[in-house]
């Protein structure tokens, strides 16, 4: 046992950047020094740490309101994909969450109909549907629900209401049956909710497995030392008291700016709840592919994680980071990249348009 306590005494002096670190003993006793055996039984006890507060992706974010099923995820990918549900038909949900590049854009905020900008940066989905509620202000309850807004975002794709894109749906003759083998049994199965079920049903097994996933499922060398001392600062410096579950993040509301009070226009949660203590309040972003997806925060603002890191230490714990312990925690947010299944995000064949199908309308 003396080697976990060597090991909690070192990250206890690494977490603490503001109090010197203690030096290390002149000559350690062999029973102290950091051998393999001591290294293995830290790396052990990251690990039940990381599994308890964190813990490995599973491979869907199941619901109980609407199962997964081939059929669904079927239909839900060529939805994902086909622009004609978009007023000028030149935007999908893919052109802003690009399925090849992470699930995001790469701008601070995205372009929608007519060149348009949102005021928020596009979140990645994949492991968006492990989150405890949706946008960066979490006001849709699930991705099902998130998947009905964009169509009708002025700014994103811009349709009229929901019955113009049902409208569209009918008129691609293609579609019918696709719906029919997906709700089955339902009269009437092209509608707007079941439109929204089936992306939803996609989006919940958008998952990005990682080596993060591998440590925690028991590979030691899956994370390099860098990465494990990072994990073990994310831990101890207090990271995990806001992103914590499977989505590392995703799972509660809070300030930005919760210790020392940090600048931003954006109301955050206040706008939904007319609340003043939800001023810049917003969903703890998961750390999922953090490191492909930047900009950052709410509003693109930042370019790397080696700015956002000690800005987080510094605004929501009220703590300072040395330069070594940023590049450790930075290390380990890389670890949690992970590369989804090319066959599930390959771009489908879209069914062919039908004589009724509306033209693209640019205005
Ligand atoms: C014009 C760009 C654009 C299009 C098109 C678009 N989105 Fe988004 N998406 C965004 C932006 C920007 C946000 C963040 C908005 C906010 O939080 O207020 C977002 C948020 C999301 C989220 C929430 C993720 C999270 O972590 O909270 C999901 C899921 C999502 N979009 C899926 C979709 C789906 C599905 C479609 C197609 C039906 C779609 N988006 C179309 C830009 C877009
Ligand atoms: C008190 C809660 C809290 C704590 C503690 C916290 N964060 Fe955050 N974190 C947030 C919130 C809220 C945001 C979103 C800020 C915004 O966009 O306005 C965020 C955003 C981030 C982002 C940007 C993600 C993105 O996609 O834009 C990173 C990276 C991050 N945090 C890392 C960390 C690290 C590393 C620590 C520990 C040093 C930490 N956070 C501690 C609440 C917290």
């Amino acid at each position: 046992m003396k080697q976990h306590l060597w090991l909690a005494l070192a990250v206890a002096g690494a977490a603490c950047s503001q109090e010197p670190a203690p030096a290390p003993p002149a000559s350690p006793t062999p029973e102290a020094a950091p051998g393999p055996a001591a290294a293995a039984t830290g790396a052990a006890a990251l690990r039940e740490r990381a599994k308890a507060l964190l813990g490995a992706l599973p491979d869907e974010a199941a619901s109980p309101t609407n199962p997964v099923t081939d059929a669904k995820i079927a239909l839900g990918r060529i939805l994902y994909f086909d622009p004609r549900f978009s007023k000028n038909q030149d935007l999908s949900c893919n052109s802003c969450h690009d399925l090849a590049t992470n699930g995001a854009d790469a701008g601070p905020t995205s372009v929608g109909h007519r060149g348009q900008r949102g005021e928020r940066n596009a979140p990645t989905v994949y492991n968006a549907a492990f989150h405890v509620a949706q946008f960066w202000d979490g006001r849709a309850a699930d991705v099902e629900e998130q998947a009905k807004g964009p169509e009708l975002n002025p700014v994103e794709m811009a349709m009229p209401g929901a019955d113009a894109v049902v409208v569209v749906l009918r008129s691609i003759p293609g579609y019918l049956p696709l719906f029919q083998a997906a709700f089955p049994g339902e009269s009437d199965p092209i509608s707007y909710d079941n439109m929204a079920r089936a992306i939803g049903a996609f989006e919940r097994r958008l998952t990005t497995p990682s080596r993060f996933d591998a440590f925690v499922e028991g590979e030691d060398a899956a994370l390099s030392a860098q990465e494990q001392e990072g994990l073990a600062l994310f831990l101890d410096t207090g990271c995990t008291s806001c992103h914590n579950g499977v989505s590392v993040g995703g799972q509660l509301f809070q300030k930005l700016g919760l210790v020392k009070p940090y600048p931003t226009k954006d109301p955050g949660r206040a706008k939904l709840t007319g609340e003043a203590a939800d001023q810049g309040v917003f969903k703890v972003p998961s750390l999922r592919n953090a490191a492909r997806t930047g900009p950052y925060f709410h509003d693109g603002s930042l370019a790397t994680l080696d700015e956002v890191v000690p800005i987080m230490a510094r605004h929501q714990l009220g703590k300072e980071l040395e330069p070594d312990q940023v590049t450790a925690i930075v290390a380990f947010l890389g670890s949690l990249s992970g590369t989804p299944d090319p066959g599930y995000i390959a771009k489908p064949e879209l069914p062919a348009s039908g004589p009724d199908t509306p033209k693209p309308d640019p205005s």
